[in-house]
């Protein structure tokens, strides 16, 4: 392991062009935040940057739409997500913004470096140009029927009904979505970055010297570099964002995704004059959080760029997750279908932590995973308020009703079983939980705190003070003993009280800090050293009378969300409202079957290594699959239904003893089982959480 004296966080810079949902929050705020506040609880040198993204096309084409300027459009969601954060605890040492002049500056001398060595490929192509708006049109914005199924509403970039990739060449009937003009090919010049000639030092440095990452993110890494990497434009033509430095570059910026990276940069020179220690010194631990769609930008892109200006440190780990659903579909700024953060802390004011706590317990760490409100009603009652509240509370009831309010003394010569058992469950938990956190393991880090909560209260109930105490009131030998017990139960709840108060802090900062206020301690108690310590509130102090951490959820909270959530939708986009109804198909069950026809098949888990698509064959993939006892090839017919960076890094069931064929020159060895519903899209069989590859199933 290498050694590090200061760690550089930064958070994904989020887009300027909409307030803050919770999926943003899961993706990579609520991780990062945590990480930091761990970091900084142990006393590590750490700084965290993050800002909003202000440039690309989406807010350009807001912008337009709503008939404003590009400035007011990010000047509105830079100033409301920033304020979302703020309210959610989300402690950024600098929140700053890519508009700043210190980040056009610094974006456009990166360029420029690369540019004098000579490393940009100059090239002329023909794009798409609407001539009413009077602007090149990505090919998001282009829109025209598609060739494989005939959708009117397909994307000049993919069809969202069949799932293809397309070029706007491919489209039938394409127009402009800002005007409805046709598009006109134009030339234009750009400067292209040449990926490929960093792809065996990539493949060095993230294959090799990476294997730790987290396998969805080393998995999709390894697809694009088995793909092979090309030359991407660095520079487009927009009047909104950082102007490309060159004379002869009129009408010209910098490609968003080149510019908004190089703002972590940015940001942490507005932040302090030593930045550099940060940027440029080989014993910096440099950690990028961001959600799955960043991916290729943060772990080859940014990478390539700063090797080729050199002089920077990489990232040491990318700690990327999946994507969190809401009610089991997917997040849709455009449909409104969101759990907008501004709106949360509106609905819930004073639950900020439950929000962060039911988002960390669900963190598509390694796959996609789903928020419900009735998660979040049950989460927070039966999680939050009966176990990790209720342990709280009643260490303090039952102190103030049995030990006078102060912390009653422990008496070594009875220390019983149970309590050496709690004495060692605390001792052990720090462990778990540092390294959970140390290894990016949230979820995993917040259910030891909350197993610890629950081993404190099983352990009050075991011991009964209450009853006890009715022994103390007999008085005499016995009372006196029984009172005795009583202290050393309250002793130690007390004390796991402050440990669990320095073991949440990182996850609920809130509820730590309510915490610190009712035993009358400082902050620095919450230093990490001090957890596991049974010392942390001395013998006689008094404390303060209890109140309760968190308050119940009501079930009409709960429907009134679910309701707003389902009346603020809007229709799931136009391809949705052109689609007839689709004709029931009969269920069709096929003929009976014997046991020992079905245990004929071999059935295993195994998870995906690497997918790319076949050439020549739309449908086909070519998947590269782990069963723990052997790796093997199978070609699969889901390629209009996932494209190959997504499914890398997940599990399915694959029928192992199906006798080889051959597709398209490739053998394949097994077959995967999907299910498909009625539309026909396919959907993943897997476990529900990621086992050992190999595993049967029957
Ligand atoms: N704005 C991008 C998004 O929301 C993330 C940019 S991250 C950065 O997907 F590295 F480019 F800053
Ligand atoms: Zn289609």
């Amino acid at each position: 392991m290498k050694e590090y004296n200061r760690i550089l966080v930064t958070a994904a810079l989020p887009y300027a062009n909409g307030p803050l949902h919770i999926g943003h929050l899961a993706g990579c705020y609520i991780p990062s935040d945590i990480y930091v506040r761990y970091q900084r609880a142990r006393k590590r040198n750490i700084l965290f940057v993050g800002g909003s993204d202000e440039h690309g096309v989406p807010i350009t084409i807001r912008a337009l739409k709503e008939g404003v300027t590009p400035q007011q459009i990010v000047d509105k969601y830079h100033a409301s997500i920033k304020q979302s954060f703020a309210d959610l605890g989300i402690s950024f040492d600098i929140y700053s913004r890519t508009s700043n002049p210190v980040h056009h500056q610094t974006a456009a001398d990166f360029f420029k470096n690369l540019y004098d060595k000579g490393l940009f490929e100059e090239k002329e192509t023909e794009q798409y140009f609407d001539e009413k708006a009077n602007v090149f049109l990505a090919d998001r914005y282009i829109t025209g029927t598609c060739p494989v199924c005939g959708n009117p509403n397909a994307y000049g970039d993919q069809c969202e009904k069949c799932g293809s990739s397309l070029s706007p060449d491919q489209l039938i009937n394409p127009h402009s979505s800002l005007s409805d003009a046709i598009p006109v090919k134009r030339k234009t010049k750009h400067w292209y970055f040449p990926l490929q000639h960093y792809e065996a030092w990539l493949k060095e440095w993230v294959l090799e010297e990476h294997k730790e990452w987290k396998n969805n993110v080393y998995g999709q890494c390894k697809s694009w570099l088995d793909n092979g990497l090309q030359s991407r434009a660095m520079t487009r033509d927009s009047n909104w964002g950082i102007k490309v430095p060159l004379p002869d570059a009129e009408g010209k910026v910098l490609y968003v995704w080149f510019d908004a990276p190089i703002g972590y940069i940015s940001a942490t020179k507005e932040l302090t004059d030593k930045w550099a220690d940060y940027w440029c010194k080989e014993d910096t631990k440099l950690v990028h959080f961001i959600g799955k769609d960043n991916i290729v930008f943060h772990c080859i892109i940014f990478p390539a760029m700063l090797k080729a200006h050199g002089g920077f440190v990489l990232p040491d780990n990318v700690p990327a997750n999946e994507f969190l659903n809401i009610e089991g579909e997917k997040v849709s700024t455009s449909r409104n279908w969101a759990v907008w953060a501004n709106e949360y802390v509106q609905d819930f004011p004073g639950c900020e932590d439950v929000l962060r706590y039911v988002l960390c317990a669900n963190l598509p760490e390694a796959k996609d995973n789903d928020f419900t409100w009735k998660d979040f009603q049950e989460r927070n009652n039966s999680e939050l308020v009966a176990i990790f509240g209720n342990f709280v509370n009643r260490a303090f009831v039952l102190m103030h009703k049995l030990c006078g309010g102060k912390v009653p003394p422990l008496h070594n010569g009875i220390i019983d079983q149970k309590d050496k058992q709690l004495i060692e469950d605390i001792g052990a938990a720090k462990g778990k939980i540092t390294q959970s956190i140390e290894e990016y393991r949230f979820r995993e880090a917040l259910f030891e705190v909350i197993d610890l909560a629950r081993k404190g209260n099983k352990y009050m109930q075991e011991k009964e003070p209450w009853i006890k105490a009715k022994l103390v009131n007999e008085g005499g030998t016995t009372g006196e003993a029984a009172q005795k017990e009583i202290d050393n139960c309250l002793h130690l709840s007390l004390q796991l009280t402050a440990n669990l108060a320095i073991l949440i802090h990182p996850f609920l900062p809130g509820t730590a800090r309510k915490m610190l206020h009712l035993m009358k301690v400082v902050d620095k108690m919450l230093e990490w050293e001090n957890a596991g310590s049974l010392n942390l509130l001395r013998v006689g102090y008094s404390l303060r009378a209890p109140e309760l951490l968190f308050r119940k959820i009501e079930d009409a909270e709960i429907t009134a969300q679910v309701e707003k959530l389902r009346t603020n939708a809007t229709k799931p986009a136009a391809i949705a409202e052109e689609k007839q109804p689709e004709p029931v198909k009969a269920i069709q069950i096929k003929p009976e079957i014997v046991y020992d026809d079905f245990a004929k098949l071999d059935l295993k888990v195994a998870t995906i290594l690497a997918a790319e698509k076949v050439e020549k064959a739309d449908k086909l993939l070519k998947l590269e699959v782990d069963l723990g006892f052997e790796k093997r090839t199978i070609v699969s017919g889901i390629a209009l239904h996932f494209t190959p960076e997504e499914i890398v890094g997940k599990q399915v069931v694959v029928v192992t003893n199906l006798a080889p064929r051959k597709m398209r020159g490739i053998e394949s060895n097994g077959m995967i089982l999907m299910a498909e519903d009625k539309t026909g899209k396919l959907h993943f069989i897997n476990p529900e959480n990621a086992i050992e590859p190999g595993a049967g199933v029957s």
